[in-house]
């Protein structure tokens, strides 16, 4: 497994993502994606799963030191007053004493930036959290948190694929020595049928959901999650780290973005992109 580094944070490149999961469906395909090789979850509060996804990695027989596990405060939870025993809930649910990633999963909320930064350091002091990150930020955004916090800031969890460009947000994680990491890598089922993707994964006998993960993840400081629920897809998705795309084919694909390609956009949740 590839290893993206961030701010002294050490990432698996690829990570198993739960959303739109179940709890049951959880417990049948977690333990199937941990024996495919995957040492990277991501589970939010909001996802409803943490019980189950702590469950199967508790259960699983591999060191808890030997997964990365993320999980993210939900924005009704960020008043500090909520926000800890929010993290100690999710602990407990996990079945473990920390992750190894804390994430504000969206910005807009009525509580100061300072006081959900000022939380998130807290936990981490507390041992709780070995980093932390954010979600959904824009660069102002961006450049506020690190202003803002004691403990480097080491991820922005953001929608990612070819068909949206996110090169100002990639420069600027770059320029506080951060990572992306880039959900929605299917971009809702358009990236499995997209000819051009197809075309270049025939080239390395791999599928253009293949082609799309090796892209991102062939990016510098880029960190791609995966969700699937189907099991023959597992072993199919997390085969990424056995070729390498060419320049030009990293261009043919960057160049898909256009400028409706954003999909994930709650108005009640969502900053002013870039
Ligand atoms: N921070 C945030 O606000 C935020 C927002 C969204 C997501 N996320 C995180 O990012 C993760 C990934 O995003 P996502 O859940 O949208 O997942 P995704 O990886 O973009 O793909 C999900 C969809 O693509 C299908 N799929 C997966 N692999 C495929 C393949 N090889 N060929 C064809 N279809 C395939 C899946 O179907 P099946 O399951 O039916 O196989 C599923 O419907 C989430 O699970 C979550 O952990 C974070």
């Amino acid at each position: 497994m590839d290893i993206v580094t961030a701010n002294g944070a050490a990432l698996p490149a690829l990570g198993f993502g739960t959303f739109r999961m179940p709890g049951e469906e959880v417990l049948k395909i977690l333990p199937l994606a941990l024996k495919v090789g995957f040492r990277h979850v991501d589970t939010a509060q909001i996802y409803g799963n943490e019980a189950e996804v702590g469950e199967v990695i508790s259960g699983s027989g591999i060191a808890r030191e030997d997964i990365f596990l993320t999980t993210k405060v939900w924005v009704d939870k960020f008043a500090h007053k909520d926000f800890i025993p929010s993290v100690d809930e999710s602990l407990r649910k996990l079945k473990t004493d920390y992750v190894d990633l804390l994430l504000l999963h969206w910005p807009q909320s009525p509580v100061p930036l300072a006081e959900q930064i000022g939380a998130l350091n807290e936990v981490r002091k507390a041992g709780k959290v070995r980093h932390i990150g954010v979600s959904n930020y824009n660069t102002a955004l961006m450049g506020e948190a690190v202003a803002l916090s004691d403990a480097p800031i080491v991820t922005n969890q953001i929608e990612y694929h070819p068909y949206l460009d996110q090169a100002k947000v990639l420069a600027a994680a770059r320029s506080y020595g951060m990572s992306v990491t880039a959900y929605y890598a299917m971009a809702n089922g358009k990236v499995p049928n997209e000819p051009l993707l197809a075309e270049i994964g025939a080239r390395y006998g791999k599928t253009a959901a293949q082609v799309v993960l090796r892209w991102l993840i062939q990016q510098q400081g880029v960190v791609a999650l995966s969700k699937t629920a189907t099991e023959s897809r597992l072993g199919e998705n997390f085969a990424v780290f056995d070729f390498l795309l060419t320049g030009d084919e990293m261009a043919a694909i960057s160049a898909l973005a256009r400028p409706d390609g954003r999909i994930v956009n709650p108005g009640h949740l969502a900053p002013q992109w870039d």
